[in-house]
């Protein structure tokens, strides 16, 4: 909150109105990033292959208004589109992807030729 004539003020939520998908976002640094964009005012799709700890990070991010989990392997392409279709029929849109979860080991780029429009209802 910011002190504004000695009142306290509370400061805009900084992605109010915004629908994210967060990769990993079940457990380490997507997990924080879930709960830190839903206080922040945004919807958010956790989407993760650990499938353990789904209910906990969701409900401790506000519930099921602000926070669904889908069952996602990145590597798998429909599981991508998946989430992000769930973000789009649960949300109304998708305006920020976070590609938090990786690979780790030898490097190479993925290839995923998924070209895909997203119409947002909202
Ligand atoms: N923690 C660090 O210091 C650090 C530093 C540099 C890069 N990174 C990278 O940041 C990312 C997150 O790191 P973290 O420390 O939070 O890791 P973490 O292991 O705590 O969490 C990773 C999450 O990704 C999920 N995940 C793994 N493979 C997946 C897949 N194929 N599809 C969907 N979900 C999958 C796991 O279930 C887990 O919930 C990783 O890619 C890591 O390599 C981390």
């Amino acid at each position: 909150m910011a002190a504004v004539g000695g009142i306290e003020k509370p400061r805009a939520l900084r992605l109010q109105g915004r629908v994210a998908v967060v990769t990993g976002g079940a457990s380490g640094i997507g997990e924080a990033t879930v709960k830190l964009f839903a206080a922040e005012g945004a919807k958010v799709i956790i989407a993760d292959q650990n499938d353990a700890d789904r209910e906990r990070v969701a409900r401790e991010a506000g519930g099921s208004d602000v926070a669904r989990f889908i069952h996602c392997d990145v590597t798998k392409e429909d599981n991508i589109a998946a989430a992000v279709d769930l973000s789009v029929s649960v949300f109304a849109g998708l305006d920020i992807m976070f590609n938090n979860t990786g690979i780790i080991g030898i490097r190479c780029p993925m290839k995923l030729p998924l070209k895909r429009t997203i119409t947002s209802t909202r």
